[in-house]
């Protein structure tokens, strides 16, 4: 039996994701149609031995989560279960914490996915490598390709070329070290509990002697870290290998991420469902490239989609309206004749007639192989705001015959005018 655990972090994550996650859990927020850890679930109900994922976080339980999880359980015939920790435990105290959760059954090995990536997860494959490299007492990292330059944002792996051996692990490194990135997404045999119940020991001890700073942060000696904790200390000694894709991969930080994500989960599509795909047709709108309807949604028939458009549940998009590269987030309207580009329309927003609301896309360098998306800073060192897409938050409505150009608009705003470059509080 095979385990899919996802790290879905808590409620002082995803900061950089405001103002989308300050309605719903960012694991939650939809991408393509589906929540972000859909994705993930669709992913492991794949791999023929899974029949259990367990969501490992510090959100309080919320409707939405649980809502969720009845929805997954019911479409994949999989037990998902939601496991919180008291406070953030880090990437690997989780693990060790719900250890017995996990071990129950006795699982041959289990993933671990981070909520906060999205790609065409190749898990069986990854199986496939680990039951070929180990003899059940070996870990698998998935690793991809990035530019030297955005290799030094995530952790760097360096293999033996013919054994495919992690021999050096550092995270996000201060100078070069190797152009495989870790993709946050792992394939662990129950051996792994002896390196967390190493780490945790030794926290322990660490905190007792450490007294001066471990008051101060009291939560520490109970937080286990996979990537400056574990993977250091195992590389090298035979047991963790990687294995490398080429697949679609992005980590998905900021808002602007998302639409990067759609675009890639929708072409995804015309292989997994190309039912998903909204088609031409006599009465339809118009469909350019890439698009999903939900199909509660109302979209009038002179309106023009695409590409890599979703349009969420109960939409409603007007006569003559331009949406492209772009989420329409539940119970949003769109009236009539208006262009959406580059953008986010939050959760129940309405958007007035003959408007324009675009965002300027920071889409990775299309002629550098093996480029990622960059996380800019919402600000550059002028202090002005830096292009990016426009977000616009939940509940907002912004009047016909404005321009809102890569903005970003906190809920529940009622916008009287156009504008530019701004963050509306
Ligand atoms: N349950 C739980 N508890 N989850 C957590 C916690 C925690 O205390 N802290 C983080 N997570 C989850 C986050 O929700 C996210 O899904 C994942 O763990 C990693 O989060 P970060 O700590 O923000 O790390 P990162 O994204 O900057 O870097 C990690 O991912 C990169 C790939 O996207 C590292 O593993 C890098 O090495 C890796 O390249
Ligand atoms: P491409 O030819 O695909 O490069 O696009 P474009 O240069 O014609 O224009 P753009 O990418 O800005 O917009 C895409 C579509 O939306 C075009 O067909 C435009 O006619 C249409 N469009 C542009 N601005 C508006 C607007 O303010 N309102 C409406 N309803 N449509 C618009």
């Amino acid at each position: 039996m095979i385990k899919g655990i996802i790290l879905i972090g808590g409620p002082m994550k995803g900061t950089r994701f405001r103002p989308l996650s300050l309605e719903l859990p960012k694991p939650l927020f939809p991408v393509a149609g589906f929540p972000m850890i859909y994705h993930h679930i669709e992913a492991c109900s794949k791999v023929p031995d899974l029949k259990e994922v367990l969501l490992i976080g510090f959100y309080q339980p919320n409707a939405a989560l649980n809502h969720f999880i009845m929805e997954v359980h019911q479409e994949f015939k999989l037990q998902v279960r939601y496991f919180q920790e008291y406070q953030a435990l880090g990437t690997a105290g989780g693990l060790y914490h719900f250890r017995d959760q996990i071990l129950a059954g006795n699982p041959e090995a289990f993933f671990v996915m981070n909520a906060d990536v999205c790609g065409d997860f190749p898990l069986n494959e990854m199986l496939e490598f680990h039951r070929k490299t180990g003899n059940g007492d070996t870990h698998t990292m998935l690793g991809t390709e990035a530019t030297q330059q955005q290799s030094l944002n995530y952790g760097c792996i360096v293999e033996n070329k013919d054994t495919h051996e992690v021999v050096h692990y550092v995270e996000k490194p201060g100078s070069y070290v190797s152009s495989i990135i870790n993709c946050g997404t792992y394939l662990f045999s129950p051996d792994i509990m002896k390196y967390l119940a190493a780490a945790f020991q030794k926290n322990q001890e660490n905190f007792c002697t450490d007294s001066i700073e471990s008051s101060l942060s009291p939560s520490t000696k109970e937080c286990i870290f996979l990537e400056s904790e574990i993977f250091m200390d195992l590389a090298s000694t035979g047991k963790l290998f990687v294995y490398q894709t080429t697949n679609f991969w992005s980590q998905v930080k900021s808002a602007g991420a998302t639409i990067y994500a759609n675009r890639h989960y929708l072409a995804i599509y015309h292989r997994t469902h190309p039912d998903r795909l909204a088609k031409n047709g006599e009465g339809k709108p118009t469909i350019i490239g890439d698009v999903y309807i939900h199909p509660s949604a109302s979209v009038h028939e002179s309106a023009t989609l695409g590409p890599n458009v979703t349009v969420g549940k109960n939409v409603v998009i007007g006569e003559g309206v331009r949406v492209r590269e772009s989420l329409v987030l539940e119970g949003s309207t769109i009236l009539d004749h208006t262009l959406i580009l580059y953008s986010i329309i939050g959760w129940n927003s309405v958007v007035g007639s003959w408007s324009r609301v675009e965002g300027t896309p920071n889409d990775p360098n299309p002629n550098k192989p093996f480029a990622k998306l960059e996380v800019s800073d919402l600000f550059n060192s002028e202090g002005k705001l830096n292009p990016s897409i426009t977000v616009i938050g939940s509940n907002v409505q912004i009047p016909s015959e404005v321009v809102i150009l890569n903005s970003l608009v906190l809920p529940h705003k009622d916008l009287g005018r156009s504008y530019k470059n701004q963050i509306i509080l």
